[in-house]
C-alpha cells in the first residue's frame, strides 16, 4: 500500500505542517532553523564535539541535510520516483510491537529505540512479516532531519545490500507527533554486535570476508550505480546488519547526502558521522566526497581483521585508537600476526587477512584522490573471496602450533618468520611503508 503522494511531497508537507509547532519547542527550533541557513551558506565547518558517542561528530552542524531536505534541494530527483513505502498509523505499530513493550525492544541508537514487530503482509493478509520499528526518541530538529532524509533516500534506492525500508509513520497520538521508521527485520543483528566481546561465538573469517564483500557492493551501488550519487557518511559496523542468511546490508541513511553536482569535486557540509570512521580531510575541512566513505570502509576492514573497535576507551592508552595501534604491526609478518583477532583460527585467515589489510591501506591513503573507488575496492575484495575459497593455508599445522605459542623458542620463532616471509604480499608492505596513514 503506497502513499498516494510522492514520498518527498508527503514528508515535506508533514514537515511544513507539523514540525515547528509541536513538542512545545517552537523557539528552540526556530533558532535551529536560523543557524541552519548560516551553516548551509558556509563552505567549511569547525570540527564538532568529537567526544560524543553515536552518530554525531557535530549534531548542530548536521543541519545541512535537513535544510536541503525541507527545501527540496537535497534529493530533488528522488521525489519523482515511484515509492512503495507503506504509511503506518501509530495504533497499527502499537499492536505490532505489543505497545512498544520493552520485551520486544532490540536495540537503541542515537535516533531512538528499535523494536521487533509483526505486521500482516499486504499481498497475503494471512501471512505475517517481521519488522523492525525505529521510534524517533530525540527531540528537536536534528532527529527530524534524519527521519526525513532516511525516508527520502531509502524510499527510492533498492539493492540487496541495503536494508529495506518498509514504510514510515508520522502520526499523532496522545503524546503528540510520533515519527517512526519501519524496516525489514534483520535477525542476525549488527556486525558490531558480533565483533564485540559480548558474543560467545565469533564471526568466522569466511563470513567476515563475505560481509566485506556485501558492504562493498552496497557502497558501490550508492556511489556509482545510480544516475545520482549518494554518500553514506555514517559507514560503521553498527550500521551493517545481517539477515537470516548472514547477508550484510547497510542501514541508517539519516546522514546520507547527495554527491557533488557535475563539475564540482566535493560538497561542503557540516562534519557529521562517527568518531573513528570519519576521514581526516572531511573532519578538517567539511569537504565531503565519496572517498570519505572509502576511508570508513578501510577502518571497517581493520575491524574485521582485528575484532577491535576503531576507538576503544577500555583498552590501554596506546591501544585505544585502532589505526594507531595497528601501524607498527604492519612492518613484518610476525608482527602482523599479533593484530589478528585472537578469537579466530589464524590458519583460516592468514593469507587473506594480509590481502584484506592491503586493500584497507589503500582505502586509508591520506589524499582522498589516491584512494580507490568503491567499484575498484569491490573488484579486489571479489578476488580475495574467490581465492580464499580455494587456497590452502600457507602454514602447516605444526607451524601454526608454534605460531600460537609465539614466545616458545628462538628456533620456532625463526622458522615461523621464514614461512611468513614467503607468504606475505610484498605489495602490501610496500603500500604501508609509504606511511600513508596518519591517525593522530
Ligand atoms: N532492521 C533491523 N533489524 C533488526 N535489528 C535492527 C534493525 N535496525 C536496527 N536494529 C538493531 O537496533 C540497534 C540500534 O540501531 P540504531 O541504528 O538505532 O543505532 P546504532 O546503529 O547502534 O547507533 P547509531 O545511532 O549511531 O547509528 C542495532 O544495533 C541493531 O541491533
Ligand atoms: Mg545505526
Amino acid at each position: 500500500m503506497g502513499s498516494g503522494l510522492s514520498i518527498y511531497t508527503a514528508v515535506q508537507s508533514f514537515a511544513m505542517k507539523c514540525f515547528p509547532f509541536h513538542y512545545g519547542e517552537k523557539k528552540e527550533e526556530q533558532k535551529s532553523m536560523q543557524s541552519i541557513s548560516v551553516l548551509s551558506n558556509s563552505s567549511t565547518y569547525p570540527v564538532g564535539d568529537i567526544g560524543k558517542s553515536g552518530s554525531e561528530l557535530n549534531s548542530q552542524g548536521a543541519s545541512d541535510i535537513s535544510t536541503d531536505s525541507l527545501r527540496g534541494t537535497s534529493f530533488p530527483s528522488l521525489s519523482q520516483r515511484p515509492s512503495n513505502l507503506r504509511v503506518f498509523t501509530v495504533s497499527e505499530l502499537k499492536s505490532a510491537t505489543k505497545n512498544f513493550s520493552r520485551s520486544v525492544m532490540i536495540g537503541e541508537g542515537g535516533f531512538g529505540c528499535v523494536y521487533k514487530g509483526l505486521i500482516k503482509s499486504v499481498e497475503e493478509p494471512s501471512r505475517r512479516i517481521e519488522i523492525a520499528v525505529k521510534q524517533l526518541g530525540r527531540r528537536g530538529v536534528q532527529g527530524h532531519k534524519e527521519w526525513v532524509t532516511e525516508v527520502n533516500v531509502l524510499g527510492i534506492v533498492e539493492h540487496p545490500n541495503l536494508v529495506k525500508l518498509v514504510g514510515y509513520c508520522a502520526d499523532n497520538d496522545e503524546r503528540g507527533i510520533q515519527r517512526l521508521l519501519i524496516y525489514e527485520y534483520m535477525p542476525n543483528r549488527s556486525v558490531e554486535h558480533h565483533l564485540s566481546k559480548r558474543t560467545e561465538t565469533p564471526l568466522p573469517w569466511s563470513r567476515r570476508l563475505k560481509i566485506a564483500q556485501d558492504a562493498a557492493r552496497g557502497l558501490t551501488y550508492l556511489h556509482e550505480e545510480m544516475d545520482f550519487q549518494i554518500i553514506f557518511r555514517d559507514f560503521k559496523s553498527s550500521n551493517i546488519l545481517l539477515d537470516g542468511e548472514w547477508n550484510a546490508k547497510l542501514s541508517d541513511f539519516g546522514l546520507a547526502r547527495l554527491g557533488p553536482s557535475e563539475g564540482l569535486t566535493h560538497v561542503s557540509t557540516a562534519v557529521v558521522g562517527t568518531l573513528g570512521y570519519a576521514a581526516p580531510e572531511y573532519i578538517q575541512t567539511g569537504r565531503l566526497t565519496s572517498k570519505s566513505d572509502v576511508w570508513g570502509y578501510g577502518v571497517f576492514l581493520y575491524e574485521l581483521i582485528t575484532g577491535r573497535r576503531p576507538i576503544d576507551k577500555n583498552r590501554p592508552k596506546g591501544e585505544q585508537k585502532l589505526l594507531q595501534w595497528i601501524r607498527p604491526h604492519l612492518s613484518d609478518g610476525k608482527k602482523f600476526l599479533q593484530i589478528l583477532d585472537p578469537r579466530l583460527e589464524r590458519r583460516d585467515m592468514f593469507k587473506s587477512s594480509h590481502k584484506l589489510a592491503a586493500i584497507a591501506n589503500r582505502c586509508l591513503v591520506k589524499n582522498p584522490k589516491n584512494r580507490p573507488k568503491m567499484s575498484e575496492v569491490l573488484e579486489m575484495i571479489n578476488r580475495i573471496v574467490e581465492s580464499s575459497a580455494t587456497e590452502s593455508p600457507q602454514l602447516s599445522l605444526t607451524d601454526l602450533a608454534s605460531t600460537e605459542a609465539s614466545q616458545d623458542s628462538e628456533v620456532k620463532h625463526k622458522k615461523r618468520i621464514m614461512h611468513l616471509k614467503l607468504a606475505e604480499n610484498n605489495w602490501f608492505l610496500k603500500i604501508w611503508r609509504r606511511k600513508q596513514v596518519r591517525t593522530s
